[in-house]
């Protein structure tokens, strides 16, 4: 089973959906850490609960060193020997040296139908730009935000009367879904990159670049 950290900074529900999955020994990742780049994050309480090795590395004391904040976390996921990181609701961005020292080992679950709304208040945006399709994407991480190979996407209506709470809700229920699938996909080898896009194999194909 690979190692992998799940990275928070708040609320940690998809956190949550990762260790329900994890807890099955027959699935592929372990959850050897969740890290926390706030002591307040309310993820850390339930991880906790659930007997995972919690750490936190505040970010606000590093300011714009991101590289420092970055090294610090680093030490943690050494110390924990962790494989693969699993992003979730992390709201810091990672700096090129970190997104390519973990490339291909690195997800991230993201509350749009990437490429369209990158960022912040996704469904604000996609309320307002009046799509008819909204969801959530998880991909792998590169330098540009929200912008790695996409490895599974959900897609839900938006239904007339909608506000951003029942959208986000609507969204987030399939984010609980799909993220426990894609990290099973990675953490199993069944994910290559052909001319920098994701693909799904099993078993792991001869060919590509495997992860
Ligand atoms: C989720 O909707 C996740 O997709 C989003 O934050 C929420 C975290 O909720 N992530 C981002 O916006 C990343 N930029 P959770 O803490 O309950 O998993």
């Amino acid at each position: 089973r690979r190692r992998t950290a799940i990275l928070i900074s708040g609320r940690g529900s998809n956190m949550a959906a990762l260790l329900a999955a994890a807890a099955d020994p027959s699935y592929p990742a372990e959850i050897a850490l969740v890290l926390a780049n706030r002591a307040d994050a309310a993820g850390l309480a339930r991880a906790a609960a659930a007997g995972i090795p919690t750490a936190v590395v505040e970010s606000r004391p590093f300011g714009k060193d991101r590289a420092g904040f970055e090294a610090a976390m680093s030490a943690e996921l050494d110390r924990h020997g962790v494989e693969l990181i699993a992003l979730a609701g992390f709201m810091r961005v990672l700096t090129e040296g970190f997104t390519s020292a973990w490339a291909g080992r690195m997800l991230n679950i993201h509350p749009s139908l990437l490429p369209a709304f990158p960022g912040l208040d996704t469904h604000a945006r996609a309320l307002a730009a009046g799509v008819r399709l909204h969801g959530c994407s998880v991909h792998l991480v590169t330098p540009g935000v929200d912008e790695g190979p996409i490895l599974a996407q959900a897609a839900v209506p938006i239904l007339e009367g909608d506000d951003e709470a029942a959208l986000a809700a609507r969204v987030l229920e399939q984010e609980h879904r799909l993220y426990p699938a894609a990290l099973a996909w990675v953490a199993a080898g069944k994910v290559t990159l052909q001319d920098g896009r994701a693909v799904i194999v099993a078993p792991p194909a001869p060919t590509g670049q495997a992860l």
